[in-house]
This record gives structure tokens, sequence and C-alpha cells, in this order.
């Protein structure tokens, strides 16, 4: 069992994408993966496979129904807010403590690679309490952190990074998911951001013909951070053409 926790720099940046992504390829290449998405807003019931879970349940080869969709992700609300206002809107509350109950058990339950998705960006709120960061940290699992390629991302990444290392939050990937229009190539938002962060191996994944993409990114992960570390020495994350 190997997991990781899917966050993001902020919210529609890429984590369901890459979270399916990582768990079709990797389950073609004969590896066991699966994913949870245990908090969901913006959720339609009557349209489940167009949410976060329905994708994950896709490309873990499941079908999607209420059921399937509730074992995945028990606490789901309709607003397409952060999670402490879409609870609020329907009187509910989210209890960190069952979020980290049922991850823990999920993650016993999986035999291979096991994804969480988190929800919106690092920080957002849970509660008045506790934000993305907190749930991350007290897994203590490892996290894989999306950013986009658009104008910006260079600062909103970096700043994610400080507040995850902050906790002590030992981020095994940056995964840069090519935004649309993006102003400059990926390898060269790549390049900026490696020289700020030497020891976080950066993977890009872009738009089109990103099979192979997936599947380098779905090995590495599939097998323990030891082997993450080897496979990218801080030396190799920074391409060696500059742009
Ligand atoms: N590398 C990519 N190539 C093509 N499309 C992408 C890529 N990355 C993200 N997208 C698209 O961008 C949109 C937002 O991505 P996604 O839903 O994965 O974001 P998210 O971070 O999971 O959002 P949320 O905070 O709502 O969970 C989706 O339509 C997705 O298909
Ligand atoms: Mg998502």
């Amino acid at each position: 069992m190997t997991s990781y926790f899917v966050t993001a720099t902020g919210t529609d940046i890429g984590k369901t994408y890459v979270t399916a992504g990582i768990i079709r390829a990797a389950r073609q290449a004969g590896y066991d993966a699966s994913g949870i998405k245990p908090i969901m807003s913006g959720y339609n019931e009557f349209n489940p496979e167009a949410s976060d879970a329905g994708a994950l349940l896709a490309a873990m080869g499941k079908p999607v129904d209420q059921q399937t969709i509730a074992a995945i992700s028990p606490w789901r609300f309709a607003a397409p807010l952060s999670p402490d206002m879409a609870a609020s809107r329907e009187k509910r509350s989210i209890s960190l403590r069952s979020i980290l109950t049922f991850c823990r058990i999920a993650a016993e339950a999986a035999p291979g690679l096991m994804l969480v998705e988190g929800v919106g960006g690092a920080m957002v709120p849970l509660d008045n309490f506790y934000t993305v960061r907190d749930w991350i940290s007290a897994l203590e699992i490892p996290a894989i952190l999306v950013a986009g390629t658009y104008l910006g991302t260079i600062s909103h990444t970096l700043t994610a990074v400080e507040a995850l290392q902050a906790r002590q939050v030992n981020i095994s990937a940056l995964v840069l998911s090519e935004s649309p229009n993006s102003p400059v190539p990926p390898e060269e938002t790549a390049y900026a951001m490696a020289k700020f962060i030497p020891r976080i191996p950066i993977f890009i994944i872009p738009r089109d013909n990103n099979e192979a993409a997936f599947t380098r990114l779905a090995w590495v992960l599939a097998h323990d951070d030891k082997a993450l570390q080897s496979a990218f020495p801080p030396e190799r994350t920074i391409p060696t053409t500059s742009p």
C-alpha cells in the first residue's frame, strides 16, 4: 500500500484529471491503483458521472452509481463553494477526525497505489479551524502538488510549497498540468520553479498526447518514496536545455 494526497494550488487546476490519469496508467501497467475523493462540493446527484468521484471510479474501471460514489466520497455537498461554506448551506459541518478515519481505513484496505484527492487548493478551509493542509499533515502521507502553467503559477506554486512544508508535508512530486493558453512552454515554467525547489521532482502533463507522461509518473509513484528520490535526484529535476 502506497498512499499519496493529491492537492493543488487552487480549484480547477487538474487534481481530478491527474489523479484519474495516474490511476488509469498504473492499472494499464498492471499495478493496482485506486482513488478516493472524500469531500465533494458542487455535487449533482442526478449526474454522478460528471463528478470527481465519477471520474475516479471510471478510471478504476468501476460502475458509477449512488452506492459506488458514496463509498469513495462520503461528504458530498450541492453548492459549488469551499467545503466550509457548502456544508454550512446544508446546516452540516465537516469533521476532520471522521475524514481522517475514513482515509486511513481506505488506505489500509487498498492493496496498491492509493490516491486521496483533496478539495480546492491546499489552504481551503474545511471548517472554522482546519484547512486541507491540516488534513494532509494529520494523515502523514506524502503529497502530490498539482499546479498549472498559466501566467502567475510560479508564485502560486511556490507559496503552496512553502505552506505545505511549514507543516512538514513531504511533497513527493510537483505535477504541472498544462493550462490552456500558457504564455511559455511548460518546460520553461518548470525550469523557473525548479531553481527555487530543487529537491522536488517536477513532472509535466501536457494537454495532448500525454499517455507516456502519465505512464512515467504512475511508474514512479507506484514504487516507494525512495524509488522516487533515486529515480529523480534533485539535479535531474532541472531540464538540461535552458529555455
Ligand atoms: N493536462 C490537462 N490536459 C487537458 N485537460 C486538463 C489538463 N489538466 C486539467 N484539465 C482540464 O481542466 C479542467 C479542470 O481540471 P480538474 O477537474 O481535474 O481540476 P480539479 O483541480 O480537480 O478541480 P476541483 O477543485 O473542482 O476538484 C477539467 O476540465 C480537466 O479535464
Ligand atoms: Mg477535482
